[in-house]
């Protein structure tokens, strides 16, 4: 049984200009220890299909009109927010995007530690609860641990925040991270190490990691498997080779060929022509189809169904059906 397996996922945030379908129909499988890249253009919603796993949507206009999310194979969506809360944060963990707004600012970076492991652990001793965090942060190599858990996230720079934020995420030993951009805010060298850690904290826990990321290089480092959005819905998933070798979906490839070359300086980069749909206007037939160097008349028909091309790799475009 895959660890996550999400089935036919519909999230739609109801909005004052109509109906954004931000997730439309979307499934993905992650095995137990499995790295999955989640990669599209801005707004196709990767953060939504993630924030629907934990049920944590913009309220009140996000609602999750479809589908299942199996999580070992029980369905988080008919969970009561009691068994959410036990949920997240305990089995599942979320790296946020920005580390500034996830670490609450009035309160000390032990004490931010120290909760989760009170709440889902149940530790209660106060020296104990101190060891752990101690332990924590030299984990993820902040020195001088003792200090800064008397620190506040301010008296921290971005790449020790996104340190402390990975592990308080680790701290329960989750069997599942979910990391949405979690680089951004860091500068190469320090994204670098970040990565290197994170790797090694999930290969401890022997957590599955479900990443979304812009950047196809480092998907293409950290990943076993990827998963293209488009418009909410996937458009190719498979190995990294079978991505980054043999894309089948023309929008794969338009997002490959736009990878900017490490050994020769180019002119400008190919860009991809047009815009994606706005997700409460989407057009009749495939959503790449405005778009699609490949296009023919059937494809502005009717929405093309998905196809597993070989085992593993599967692909949502006319040309393969
Ligand atoms: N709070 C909100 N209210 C209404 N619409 C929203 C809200 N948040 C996001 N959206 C819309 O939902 C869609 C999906 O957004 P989402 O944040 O999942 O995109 P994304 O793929 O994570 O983009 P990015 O790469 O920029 O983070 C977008 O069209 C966005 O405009
Ligand atoms: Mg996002």
């Amino acid at each position: 049984m895959a660890l996550l397996e999400i089935e036919n996922l519909r999230t739609y945030l109801y909005t004052r200009w109509g109906v954004v379908r931000a997730v439309d129909g979307t499934n993905l499988r992650l095995e137990r220890g499995e790295t999955l890249g989640l990669v599209g253009e801005s707004g196709c919603g990767k953060s939504m299909t993630l924030l629907s796993i934990l049920r944590l949507l913009p309220w009140p206009a996000g609602r999750i009109v479809d589908g299942r999310i199996l999580f070992d194979g029980e369905d988080l969506l008919q969970k009561s927010q009691k068994e959410m809360q036990a949920i997240r944060g305990k089995r599942i963990a979320m790296i946020p995007q920005d580390p500034y707004t996830s670490l609450n600012p009035v309160f000390t970076v032990g004490n931010q530690c120290m909760e989760p492991m009170q709440i889902h652990l149940g530790v209660q001793q106060k020296k104990e609860l101190w060891n752990r965090a101690k332990e924590l942060l030299k984990m993820v190599r902040i020195p001088e641990p003792e200090v800064r858990l008397q620190n506040y996230p301010h008296q921290m720079s971005g790449g020790m925040r996104q340190r402390v934020v990975g592990g308080i995420a680790i701290c329960c030993s989750p069997e599942l991270f979910l990391a949405d951009e979690p680089t951004t805010a860091l500068d190469l060298t320090i994204q670098g190490q970040y990565l290197h850690l994170l790797k090694e904290l999930q290969g401890q826990c022997n957590a599955a990691l479900l990443y979304v990321s812009h950047d196809l290089a480092v998907i293409s480092q950290i990943c076993d498997r990827v998963a293209v959005m488009y418009a909410g819905k996937i458009a190719e998933t498979g190995t990294v080779s079978d991505i980054f070798e043999r894309a089948l979906h023309p929008y794969t490839e338009a997002l490959i060929t736009s990878i900017p070359p490490v050994d020769r300086d180019v002119e400008r980069l190919p860009s991809l022509p047009g815009q994606p749909p706005k997700l409460h206007e989407l057009p009749e037939g495939c959503y790449f189809a405005p778009r699609c160097p490949y296009v023919v008349e059937d494809c502005r028909k009717a929405f093309p169904p998905e196809v597993e091309v070989r085992q593993g790799h599967s692909v949502t475009c006319w040309r393969y059906s």
